[in-house]
């Protein structure tokens, strides 16, 4: 269904998430007849580029980042005529007069997004209030990270709230925009099945995994200020905590979500200085071989040999709610592991008693196994008698639904549901401030712990699972990782 005509600026309109996502989502959703008319997309950063130049760069990031079987003429044609492109200074306001001209008194939808470092988030906002380019009907967009802390996130949240309403504020976590992501929703509300078993009394544990093969890339000077925790637990890795463990929402309206989801983050237990050594992992990839070549260790990479920057956190996390009192959910996630690869799994308590005896195996629990990449999908772990006359074995299968089996077609980007969401002005895949706040409550103790304990961050080599107290971590309670393959 197309949406309504918009124009759609983007700050930093020339760098690396225009390139690699944005332009290309927003082809994918021309190609798709998404766009009604007049819809304009508008570039914009310090670079002094004309229009011609825009498109070119456009030209060039589809190509590079759209495969060739999506690539149709016409459409990439009527793409490339909508864009233009304008130099500006939201430090200095220097050029924010001829982008409010070239938008004129346009009567669509305006969605300003901010592909920029968020030291510029307030001054953009600023200019953008100064130049009266604000309508009724105008939405901002911010990547994360939105702070590095709860009181800096304060700060940046200030800065944009005293400008733009927070119904027009759709702060980015693309997570929620992976089509596996939203299927978690389905899964829980869509089918009575689980819900009965959906609490402490059936479930023993849940572990999230979200493993990368890659390193550092080109984002030495960001990553290095972050660490994992701040770049990967803050945002996506609770978020998807946030989606298992919530109440069912009255809707899918925002706010019923996002009602839900904050309940999760105030609920989760404190992790102080006392704990943190016991329940938290950090850990700095070195030298080894990732992806069928050697690599480089994270110092060597960074060029400096003084970093204690952690690209591995393995934690336990606990709520502290009716629902989930007793059930830990493990979280790992790191950068150069063994493989890439990001699931949920849910394991279900064992049978009370084992009627088989020990000659037929060892009953396993059952596992509810949903993966988010790749190879999309999810597994539901069971026990079955072994086909055969050999008497009574027991063995665990999975009942299978790969998504790429049961579904024809190309699964969308998540940007591309995420721009459309903005431009229909549905904030439920977006983080609400009081979301993004809470979650740095429980996020700053874990840092301060970290600084305080002197915790060092413990090496481990490129193309393992981490350091084995990760192991260890989950083996002191009596639990292993689920193996990913
Ligand atoms: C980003 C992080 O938010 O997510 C990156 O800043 C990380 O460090 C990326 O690589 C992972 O996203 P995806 O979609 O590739 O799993």
């Amino acid at each position: 269904i197309p949406v309504e005509p918009f124009d759609f600026i983007i700050f930093g309109g020339t760098g690396d998430l225009s390139e690699r996502k944005l332009l290309p989502a927003l082809y994918h959703r021309q190609r798709d007849h998404q766009f009604s008319e007049p819809t304009r997309i508008i570039g914009t950063s310090r670079a002094k580029l004309d229009d011609k130049e825009f498109q070119d760069f456009a030209r060039k990031a589809i190509a590079e980042h759209v495969q060739k079987e999506y690539i149709d003429k016409d459409e990439l044609e009527k793409f490339i005529g909508r864009l233009s492109y304008l130099p500006a200074d939201a430090t200095t306001g220097a050029g924010f007069d001829k982008l409010k001209k070239e938008i004129g008194n346009s009567k669509s939808i305006r969605a300003f997004y901010l592909a920029v470092t968020p030291a510029l988030f307030g001054d953009i906002a600023g200019q953008l209030k100064a130049h009266d380019m604000i309508t009724a009907d105008s939405r901002i967009v911010v990547e994360k990270p939105i702070g590095r802390s709860l009181a800096s996130a304060g700060d940046l949240n200030d800065k944009i709230g005293s400008v733009f309403g927070e119904h027009q504020i759709f702060r980015i976590d693309h997570y929620l925009g992976k089509e596996t992501v939203q299927n978690l929703m389905a899964l829980r509300f869509a089918n009575a099945l689980y819900q009965p078993l959906w609490n402490s009394a059936h479930i023993d544990h849940v572990q999230i995994t979200v493993a990368e093969t890659v390193g550092l890339e080109d984002r030495v000077t960001y990553y290095d200020t972050a660490g994992a925790l701040r770049d990967m637990v803050q945002n996506h890795m609770l978020q998807l905590l946030c989606l298992v463990a919530m109440e069912p929402p009255s809707s899918m309206d925002a706010n019923a979500v996002r009602d839900e989801k904050l309940k999760v983050l105030r609920s989760l237990k404190r992790i102080n200085g006392q704990e943190a050594p016991k329940s938290t992992v950090r850990g700095q990839y070195r030298a080894g071989a990732s992806a069928g070549g050697a690599v480089k260790g994270y110092l060597d990479e960074l060029g400096r040999k003084d970093s204690t920057t952690e690209t591995f956190v393995a934690l336990k996390a606990e709520i502290g709610n009716w629902r989930w009192a007793g059930v830990p959910f493990y979280l790992r996630t790191g950068k150069r592991l063994a493989t890439r690869v990001s699931e949920i799994v849910i394991e279900f308590k064992p049978v009370p008693y084992n009627i088989f005896g020990e000659s037929a195996g060892n009953v396993m629990p059952n596992q509810l196994v949903i993966r988010l990449q790749p190879d999309e999908g999810v597994k539901q772990y069971i026990m079955i008698k072994d086909p055969g006359p050999g008497g009574m074995r027991l063995r665990q299968i999975p009942l299978d639904m790969s998504f790429a089996q049961s579904f024809d077609g190309r699964s969308p980007d998540a940007y591309e549901r995420l721009i459309m969401d903005v431009i229909r002005g549905n904030q439920t895949l977006f983080m609400r401030r009081d979301e993004v706040e809470a979650a740095w409550t429980w996020v700053d103790p874990i840092l301060n712990a970290w600084a305080e304990n002197s915790q060092e961050a413990q090496g481990y080599t490129a193309g393992t699972w981490g350091p084995s107290a990760s192991i260890a971590l989950i083996e002191r309670d009596g639990r292993t990782w689920h193996e990913s393959n």
